[in-house]
């Protein structure tokens, strides 16, 4: 995720923008940059790459008398691959300003046209250089800067947080926030901004929040707050007492368990410009996928690793179900050295957070050979997997730190559902229900509430199994993939021998292990109707074995309250986001049992995040 830095008062600020930089280090980049004042002008200096070769390349070109406002900037990339050119800061026109900008603009593409037709000239194939560029427009048409970035801001859709400086008006700094955020901080006779709170550890524990739909005029000796109509907000500064290494996990204890809390955000971020609920429309077609290219596809084929595996196992559900197209989900490992039945009407779909991993590029390679379609869902821009695919659906779920993968999946999961409506729309011309609709666009809210409550039921009940040797998770149809998932989170973190079955299959070899001892979890869902029904008998299959069950069940379930030793309820919902609120306790479960063991939650032994050999 991008990280900003500012600062106005009278220290060096080229030292402050870099101590900024580094301390932001940790949310993962691919370039950074910084802007300062120097002589009459702004001066940015920018590459691809670390903070070190950022300040590599200012040693060289050796600034003459840098001054603040200064602003720095870590690159997530999102729209425009990692380079030099697509790194922030990003001038406008006549680069008398400069902004750093954290998020996506969900409209730029529009205005990008606008801003083009009427003479603004574009260097980079980011999303955040349309803001400068506005804001310019708007200077150009008489108004006074501040009045601009206001403007500016009403035309932007998306998220962002905005940190922006003028030649003409070094006495102040513009910063602006929707849904990305901005932290204060408050000196003597000086105020800084950062994305994040470590950056700002080094200078000052006073900071101010801002919320969304505020903007923040940044001067020596004051800060003012406004919100969007230009009226006044107060805010009451907050002392940070949290330490470094603290600070960095936003105050979560690990790393996994941040981005656990993330996913409402990652899902909000990956709706981004794709859903539409006034039109009840989703769209990838800016993205490049269209009509044409999937015309004639007989065929899907799904290749991917580890948690992105199972996330293609929920597609097959998803896509068989509404879209009557023939779903192969292989195992990259196993698919490039199998004989796959590939011609020009296969899609191949490659499924990978990272878009490094080995197997699943060299499955994508041997597909694109035998003449399929190629599309990725990747989570790093430009990563190989996504720069060798004909067409790449980005996770916008920002960087992943921990090992074990959790927001990659769940907006994995979640551009296949929107994948599946996409095509519906686009084949069968059925524009999903507005209900349904409704229900994704309320997902992240619904979510973020519920991952706390689940939270805390779910605790208790680690705390009650933590010992045991080992676990078998059983699910059925689309919550199969879910039960996979659960029993890879468990295994990793933990260290817990633990099976991921197929309810129906436990009669055929897992049974033999039942006992008093051995802890089955069941995953299953009201509205599955027959398969709820089915998993039922087989969780009694469990019980008259004297197996302890955790029931991972539909609130509203009587019998799984009677049958169960555990009982999580888990909201109703449409079919179709079923596994997202299901996984979700399943990773907090792992999560705090590996903490009661002592575990290394975000580095688990022998694991790789990034698994780039055979
Ligand atoms: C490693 C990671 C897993 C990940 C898998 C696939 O094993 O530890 O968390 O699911 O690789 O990675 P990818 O980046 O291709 O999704």
């Amino acid at each position: 995720m991008c990280g900003i830095i500012g600062y106005i008062g009278e220290r060096q600020v080229l030292p402050v923008l870099l101590e900024g930089l580094r301390r932001l280090e940790y949310r993962g980049y691919d370039s950074a940059g910084v802007v300062f004042l120097e002589d009459g002008k702004i001066n940015i200096i920018k590459v691809k790459g670390r903070v070190f070769d950022l300040e590599e390349k200012i040693f060289s070109e050796l600034p003459k008398n840098p001054k603040s406002p200064g602003l720095g900037h870590t690159r997530w990339a999102t729209h425009g691959e990692p380079s030099d050119e697509n790194a922030h800061p990003h001038f406008d026109c006549k680069e008398m300003l400069a902004v750093v900008h954290n998020g996506i603009i969900e409209n730029y593409y529009e205005l990008k046209k606008e801003l083009q037709e009427r003479g603004h000239k574009f260097n980079s194939a980011t999303d955040t250089e349309v803001i400068v560029h506005l804001v310019e427009d708007f200077i150009n048409q008489g108004l006074d800067l501040k009045i601009a970035f206001f403007s500016a801001l009403k035309r932007l859709k998306g998220a962002y947080a905005i940190g922006l400086i003028s030649k003409e008006n070094p006495e102040f700094i513009m910063v602006a926030r929707n849904l990305s955020p901005v932290v204060i901080g408050l000196g003597e006779g000086e105020n800084f901004l950062a994305s994040d709170i470590p950056a700002l550890l080094p200078f000052t524990k006073k900071v101010l929040f801002l919320n969304d739909g505020e903007v923040a005029i940044l001067s020596k000796d004051k800060v003012e707050i406004f919100d969007l109509e230009g009226n006044r907000v107060k805010r009451d500064p907050v002392i940070i007492t949290w330490d470094l290494a603290s600070a960095e996990k936003g105050g979560f204890p690990h790393f996994l368990l941040k981005e656990i809390y993330e996913q409402p955000e990652a899902i909000k971020h990956t709706l981004l410009g794709r859903v539409d609920l006034d039109k009840r429309d989703i769209d990838f077609s800016k993205e490049g996928l269209e009509k044409e290219f999937l015309e004639d596809v007989e065929k899907i084929f799904i290749v991917a690793c580890g948690t992105s595996y199972h996330a293609g196992l929920v597609a097959k559900y998803l896509i068989e179900n509404n879209l009557k197209i023939p779903v192969e989900v292989d195992l990259a490992s196993e698919f490039r050295y199998r004989s796959p039945l590939i011609n020009s009407k296969t899609l191949f779909i490659a499924v990978s957070q990272s878009g490094e991993t080995a197997d699943t590029l060299a499955g994508l390679r041997l597909a694109k050979k035998m003449g399929a379609k190629i599309l990725s869902i990747c989570n790093v821009l430009g990563s190989t997997i996504a720069r060798e695919s004909e067409v790449v659906l980005y996770t916008q779920a920002g960087p992943e730190i921990s090992v074990a993968s959790t927001k990659a999946f769940v907006t994995q999961v979640l551009i296949f559902i929107l994948f599946t409506l996409y095509l519906k729309k686009l084949f069968y011309k059925e524009n999903e229900k507005r209900e349904k609709l409704e229900a994704l666009i309320k997902l992240p809210s619904v979510l973020e509430k519920f991952t706390k409550e689940v939270h805390s039921e779910v605790k208790k009940i680690a705390k009650k199994w933590y010992n045991v040797g080992n676990c078998l998770y059983l699910g059925r149809n689309i919550l199969y993939p879910i039960a996979l998932e659960g029993a890879l989170k468990l295994k990793e973190i933990s260290y817990i021998h633990a099976e991921g079955y197929a309810a129906g299959e436990m009669k055929h070899g897992p049974i033999a292990l039942i006992e008093e001892d051995f802890p089955t979890v069941i995953l299953a869902a009201k509205e599955t109707g027959i398969i709820y029904e089915k998993t039922l008998s087989n969780a009694e299959e469990v019980k008259s074995r004297r197996g302890p069950i955790i029931a991972f069940v539909s609130e509203n379930s009587e019998e799984f309250k009677k049958l169960s030793d555990d009982f999580v309820g888990i909201p109703l919902t449409f079919y179709e986001f079923l596994p997202i609120f299901y996984v979700i306790p399943l990773q907090l479960f792992a999560y705090e049992m590996a903490v009661l063991r002592g575990c290394d939650v975000d580095k688990p032994r022998n694991l790789a995040k990034s698994v780039t050999v055979e």
